[in-house]
């Protein structure tokens, strides 16, 4: 009798304290780092402008990294911001990065810029699409980050 209480005990203790670890946990996962839908763009952004010049310097090795990066960046999207309709488009970037990801691996200048053009208009397809028409992006013209060599050294 005793010890059937004792354990009664127990388990309404050990019930409390797992529930009071829910709760630590619920407040944790709330709280925890989500990369926002801007500041994923702001990185797409990036890999965009640094696609170019790897693929105009015929860099292909880092061309193809940009273009995994870019990937990368736009699953980000679609993992952590699921509750943004826009998310759903995404995937709209994937024929036009397929083509690029073509021109690279055959090593084709004129087809890389093709492709990229083509690429650079679905940025703003979509842009267009979600009301963010304003934002429009374009073939970089400068290389803006002075502390990379896209060219490759023989
Ligand atoms: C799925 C649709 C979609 C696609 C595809 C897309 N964008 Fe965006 N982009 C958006 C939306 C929506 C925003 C506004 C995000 C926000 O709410 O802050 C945005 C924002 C941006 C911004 C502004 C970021 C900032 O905070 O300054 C840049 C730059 C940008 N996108 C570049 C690109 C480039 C480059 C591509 C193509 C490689 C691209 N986007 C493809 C939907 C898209």
């Amino acid at each position: 009798m005793f010890f059937s209480l004792f354990a009664c005990k127990q388990q309404t203790s050990d019930m409390t304290k797992l529930q009071d670890r829910i709760k630590v946990l619920e407040t944790q996962v709330a709280n925890s780092y989500k990369p926002g839908f801007g500041e994923s763009m702001s990185s797409v952004q990036v890999h965009h402008a640094k696609l170019w010049f790897a693929g105009i310097n015929k860099n292909w090795k880092l061309a193809e990294f940009e273009v995994h990066e870019l990937k990368e960046v736009l699953e980000t999207i679609k993992k952590y911001q699921k509750e943004r309709d826009e998310s759903q488009l995404i995937d709209m970037m994937n024929p036009t990065l397929d083509s690029v990801s073509y021109a690279i691996k055959n090593k084709e200048e004129k087809s890389f810029k093709r492709s990229y053009a083509l690429l650079t208009t679905t940025c703003n397809d979509c842009h267009l699409q979600t009301k963010f028409e304003y934002n429009i992006v374009k073939i970089p013209d400068m290389q803006q980050f002075s502390n990379q060599d896209f060219s490759m050294k023989p």
